[in-house]
């Protein structure tokens, strides 16, 4: 079903994004990694080549606008068409309000709103043009419960969410453009690397007994979503470790 279909993943350097290229890559797509680690992405590639697909390595800022269209518009030069998205690129830097950690505000906006946003920019003339397609948005369990400490990453993913209906409503009855949003709960991955309040890394630890998803449990979701029947728009997934609240 996905033979010779070209799948852009974002975020696809580590964690689901990685997972998702892996569980794909039997599959004879083409499968474009989207990331800034090129190394990471570079040894990745050569696994998605073993198991089947073809594969190519774009780094790209997606907070960028000028790096995203530049990005996308190589894979059309390339391959002529996108017919997946899955838009997966995400940092959770979360801290406490009064911390005032506003350059970490900024990123999370940047990339996990204006960066998704400038990916589906950069496929949305293609896939009208063709008259299908599908966009996969990664949004988050965090995309419809609040926490302390979550406020501003909370506030992206809801938006993430938001977004996706939004972008199903507009563009699947009118273009044929398929609209997912997946949500995972915790899923072990390097998204806590860049945490820097302690008090917050402190409340980590104390929390015991959940058992986190595997990045692959959200590939599966992922897997399932693009591989429905025509009539099929998965519009919505969330999927959350058997132990988490
Ligand atoms: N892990 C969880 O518990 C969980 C739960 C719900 C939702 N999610 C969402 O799942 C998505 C993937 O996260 P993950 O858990 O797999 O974490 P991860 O292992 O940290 O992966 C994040 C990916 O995003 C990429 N990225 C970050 N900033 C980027 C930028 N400016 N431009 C391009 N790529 C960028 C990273 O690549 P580079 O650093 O190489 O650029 C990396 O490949 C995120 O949207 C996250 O919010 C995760």
């Amino acid at each position: 079903m996905l033979k010779g279909k070209v799948i852009v993943i974002t975020g696809a350097s580590s964690g689901i994004g990685e997972a998702t290229a892996l569980k794909l890559a039997p599959s004879q797509a083409i499968i474009v990694l989207m990331a800034r680690r090129i190394d990471r992405m570079n040894i990745l590639a050569a696994k998605v080549r073993e198991l089947g697909s073809e594969s190519l390595v774009v780094p790209v800022d997606v907070a960028v606008r000028e790096q995203v269209a530049q990005a996308f518009k190589l894979v059309y030069d390339t391959f002529g068409k996108v017919d997946i998205l899955i838009n997966n690129a995400g940092l959770m830097p979360v801290s406490f309000l009064d911390k005032l950690k506003i350059d970490e505000w900024d990123r999370m906006i940047d990339v996990n709103l204006k960066g998704l946003l400038y990916c589906v920019a950069g496929v949305l003339p293609g896939m009208k043009d063709a008259g299908s397609g599908h966009i996969v948005n990664v949004s988050s369990v965090a995309g419809r419960r609040v926490w302390p400490g979550f406020a501003v990453y909370n506030a992206t993913k809801f938006g993430v969410t938001a977004l996706s209906e939004a972008m199903r409503m507009e563009l699947t009855p009118a273009f044929n453009i398929k609209v997912s949003v997946i949500e995972p709960g915790a899923v072990a991955t390097e998204l806590t690397h860049t945490i820097t309040d302690q008090d917050i890394l402190a409340s980590f630890a104390k929390r015991g007994g959940m058992v986190p998803l595997h990045a692959d449990d959200i590939a599966a979701a992922i897997e399932y979503a693009i591989t429905q029947p025509e009539q099929v728009n998965v519009s919505e997934v969330l999927v959350m470790p058997r132990t988490q609240m």
